[in-house]
């Protein structure tokens, strides 16, 4: 199997590929990555060198570029996590993500239709629903909970996802889309809640929780996600969506305090700062179909997680170092309004 991933040099596009190394040896996995900002080649280093992985640096914008990759390799799937994936720089700035998410995934259905792919499938996530009440506890998203995007991000993903559904419809391309909720691990970019904490709390730096901290989240260890995705790649029903997570909602103040707990730092750094525009309250998901027909559950309990996670993050200084170190400070400045 010749296996496309897009966006492999990011957060989970390279625990997905380094998932697929381990599960699928046989499988040839070419990747491709326009290397903005969140996207790191030295997380794949260690894999540039395997006779069956390819890295190709290029735009899913670009589709000439695209285009000629496909002559050349005449890929079975793919697995498209190439995007804008930061809620907080939609707000600032979302024009990217409108031709990222939307343009760049028109482009690879275009192509994947002309090439007659075996299996095109969509990285989507659980935003596209919206958000739940803090006072609902009985309410979820299912597959089939209206699409109701609050951020330009995860508008974007929802109109990616119409259109790959569109592109079933009408043309039969032979789609899948899972719908995530939040993920962490290794190699998760310093911007997001997870290691954003970890490591100012490792500088003794605020920890700036937005407007009273009480917004829920439903954490799911990455590696999870990614046997989601290839269970649906090998099993999945092509035309259908699957939504994946693990019960498994936390409080952002309570994931705070536990990351300070851990750390034996004081909650005295944790800081309220503006809350964020437009703010999701609550993300939940239902994963029973994702359960009944294709067995999966998630593995690492968010205790186990968050362990792991915490001590990634001690043991890879060498990787997140030069991210904060660079362009990353301009940003943090921007947004905190403090180094
Ligand atoms: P990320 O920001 O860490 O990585 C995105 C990668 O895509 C980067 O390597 C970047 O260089 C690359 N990229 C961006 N624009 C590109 C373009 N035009 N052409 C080629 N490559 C491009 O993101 P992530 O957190 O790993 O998320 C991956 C996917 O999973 C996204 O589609 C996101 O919507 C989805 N998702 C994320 C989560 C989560 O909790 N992080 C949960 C559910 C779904
Ligand atoms: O639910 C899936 C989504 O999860 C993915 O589709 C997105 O790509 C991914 O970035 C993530 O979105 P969130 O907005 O939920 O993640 P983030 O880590 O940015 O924020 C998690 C929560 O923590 C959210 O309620 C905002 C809050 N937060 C975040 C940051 C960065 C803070 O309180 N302080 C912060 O500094």
């Amino acid at each position: 199997m010749k296996i496309v991933v897009t966006g492999g040099a990011g957060f989970i596009g390279s625990n997905f590929i380094f998932y697929m190394r381990k599960n699928h040896p046989d499988d040839r996995i070419i990747c491709i990555d326009k290397l903005t900002y969140a996207g790191n080649l030295s997380t794949l280093e260690p894999i540039m060198d395997d006779q069956e992985f390819r890295f190709v640096k290029a735009d899913i914008c670009d589709r000439e570029v695209i285009h000629r990759l496909f002559e050349e390799e005449h890929p079975d799937m793919v697995v498209n996590f190439a995007a804008e994936s930061h809620v907080d720089r939609s707000i600032t700035d979302p024009g990217v993500f409108l031709q990222t998410n939307i343009m760049g995934t028109a482009v690879l259905l275009d192509i994947c239709r002309e090439f007659g792919i075996k299996r095109f499938h969509q990285v989507s996530t659980d935003e596209v629903y919206g958000d739940l009440p803090l006072d609902r506890p009985d309410l979820f998203f299912r597959e089939d909970t209206p699409i109701h995007a609050s951020s330009p991000y995860s508008s974007s993903k929802a109109s990616a996802d119409l259109l790959v559904m569109a592109y079933y419809r009408t043309y039969g391309t032979p789609v899948t889309i899972s719908r995530c909720s939040n993920n962490y691990g290794p190699y998760h970019f310093p911007e997001k809640l997870i290691p954003l904490m970890i490591i100012n709390a490792l500088h003794d730096k605020p920890l700036p929780v937005y407007g009273n901290g009480l917004n829920v989240r439903d954490w799911l260890y990455v590696e999870d996600h990614c046997k989601a995705i290839d269970l649906i790649l090998h099993r999945g029903q092509i035309g259908e969506i699957y939504n994946v997570g693990g019960h498994n909602e936390m409080r952002n103040i309570d994931i705070v305090r536990k990351i300070c707990r851990i750390l034996q730092k004081p909650e005295s750094l944790i800081t309220h700062v503006a809350d964020r525009k437009g703010h999701d309250m609550r993300y939940a998901i239902d994963p029973t179909k994702i359960q009944t027909e294709l067995g999966w559950y998630p593995e690492t309990s968010f205790d186990e997680g968050i362990l792991k996670t915490v001590q990634w993050y001690l043991d890879h200084q060498t990787w997140w170092e030069p991210i904060i170190n660079g362009e990353y400070q301009s940003y943090y400045r921007k947004m905190y309004g403090t180094d």
